[in-house]
């Protein structure tokens, strides 16, 4: 099982890269695969919302701004299941986040049948790294799983959700482990 850890920071030494971490651990206690995506070393533009809303996105499953969207969202398909790494920024996902999700979500979101890639029905494993008080990491995890669900055309029954995580600054000594145990039981079940 191969999985995609995205994480969403500008910090290279922060939180979010330590939940990457734990997550890569995880995984590696395992046995699975990894690939790590840092969103803030790629260049990633802001949805255009072209011509009167929709673009390439909704007919053809792909964005037409040329920069490093098209090839995660191709490897992506080739992954069995994701962990999703952001740090909260005002209760909500961070700015490189934003922009990656805001776009794969109009990719993914054709109902025609022979459009359906690889992407929906994989588990996935959100987690939201806050600061020491954590205000906001409810709200963030929230705005995730909305994502998520319309990443599965809102099918409750086909989501995927495997866990959801809040970590923050004064839990993370504890937290940590727990993304390392989520990621390894997505690897192995139950
Ligand atoms: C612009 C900005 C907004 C933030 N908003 C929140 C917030 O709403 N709630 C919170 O608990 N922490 C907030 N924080 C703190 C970060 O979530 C925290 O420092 C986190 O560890 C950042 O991830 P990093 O360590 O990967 O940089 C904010 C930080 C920044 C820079």
């Amino acid at each position: 099982m191969k999985i995609m850890i995205i994480t969403s920071s500008p910090n290279k030494e922060g939180l979010t890269e330590s939940c990457g971490e734990a997550a890569k651990e995880g995984v590696k206690e395992g046995n699975g695969e990894f690939l790590m995506v840092r969103l803030n070393d790629k260049t990633i533009l802001n949805c255009n919302a072209c011509d009167q809303g929709w673009g390439t996105c909704l007919q053809e499953n792909q964005c037409q701004l040329e920069d490093d969207f098209d090839d995660i969202h191709k490897a992506m398909g080739t992954v069995d299941g994701y962990v999703v790494i952001t740090p909260v920024y005002w209760g909500d996902m961070s700015e490189s986040a934003k922009a990656f999700f805001d776009r794969l979500r109009r990719c993914e979101s054709s109902f025609d049948p022979s459009n359906i890639n690889d992407i929906q029905n994989k588990p996935f494993i959100c987690v939201a790294a806050a600061g020491g008080s954590g205000n906001g990491t409810l709200s963030c995890l929230s705005n995730m799983e909305r994502l998520f669900l319309h990443l599965n055309k809102m099918n409750y029954k086909n989501i995927t959700n495997f866990d959801y995580i809040g970590i923050t600054q004064r839990n993370k000594s504890y937290m940590l482990d727990a993304i390392l145990a989520s990621a390894k039981k997505m690897i192995l079940g139950d």
